[in-house]
């Protein structure tokens, strides 16, 4: 048993996605978000500075006494998740991974990636794909307007749908079984998406997916929370100018407080 909480980041919103799956699979478990509003988007930075934004979010997070560090942010996991694993005595997990696994035991002949211009670049999906399905094709497709998109609450508007038919189209002119929503900001436009490709596409959402491998960690280390009061969430941003407040209550469907976060880069 070890009754502290979950730490989770991403640049901004998008890691909600995640958060409120691990909500729903861990109800007992506190949480701590961090959204890092100051330096968003990642989408579009090297891969240098997002290790070093990587690790600064990690030890903020390991400073507030996490038991754990949930990567909620693609671009991150597929840049930075290798060389901030082994750092830290609390484990670190990303998106990637549970993801992978989880379609393994599917083995779909044809995946298709939506994700951040950096995650597409890394190639870090497609190599862990092929190492446990070599046989599958994969398409990807960089979506670099969306994550801004999202953080400014743009996710069904017909801005949104123009932009979703353009991104969408590789995956039309070639169907895939599964659809991977790389960054966690897309899940935002789930249901623009499912009207584009139709149901024989299944759109894959990382958030669940680590919801439940984090679920079987915690279980398999015994490091699940034992207690009986109500969980306790708390929301840091980098950057307090954002939308996120509004974005956030509108995912999370609750009023939420947000503090400042004071990281030094
Ligand atoms: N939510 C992020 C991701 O999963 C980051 C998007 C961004 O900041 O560009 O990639």
């Amino acid at each position: 048993m070890d009754n502290r909480p979950i730490g989770i980041f991403d640049s901004g919103v998008g890691g909600l996605t995640v958060f409120s799956e691990l909500i729903k699979a861990l109800p007992n478990e506190d949480m701590i978000y961090l959204g890092d509003t100051k330096q968003f988007p990642y989408g579009n930075k090297s891969k240098d500075t997002i290790i070093e934004l990587t690790k600064k979010n990690t030890e903020f997070l390991i400073n507030k006494g996490v038991k754990a560090v949930v990567i909620a942010c693609g671009t991150a996991t597929s840049q930075a998740l290798d060389s901030v694993y082994e750092l830290y005595d609390v484990p670190v997990i990303g998106i990637i991974e549970p993801t992978v696994l989880s379609l393994n035991k599917e083995k779909p002949k044809t995946i298709g990636i939506m994700a951040t211009t950096g995650t597409i670049r890394s190639k870090t999906w497609q190599l862990e794909i092929k190492k446990l399905m070599p046989d599958a094709e994969i398409i990807s497709q960089a979506c670099p307007l969306l994550a801004q998109m999202a953080e400014e609450g743009w996710t069904e508007n017909d801005v949104a749908r123009l932009t979703i038919k353009e991104y969408v189209k590789a995956f039309k002119s070639k169907p895939v079984e599964k659809l991977i929503l790389g960054c966690t900001h897309y899940p935002l436009f789930k249901k623009l998406i499912e009207e584009e490709l139709g149901t024989n596409t299944e759109i894959i959402d990382t958030g669940k997916k680590v919801g439940s491998y984090l679920e079987t960690y915690l279980k398999e280390t015994k490091r699940e929370t034992v207690k009986k009061t109500k969980p306790v969430y708390e929301f840091y941003l980098t950057d307090m100018e954002s939308q996120f407040l509004k974005v956030a209550n509108n995912i999370l469907q609750e009023e939420i407080q947000i503090k400042k976060a004071k990281i030094r880069i």
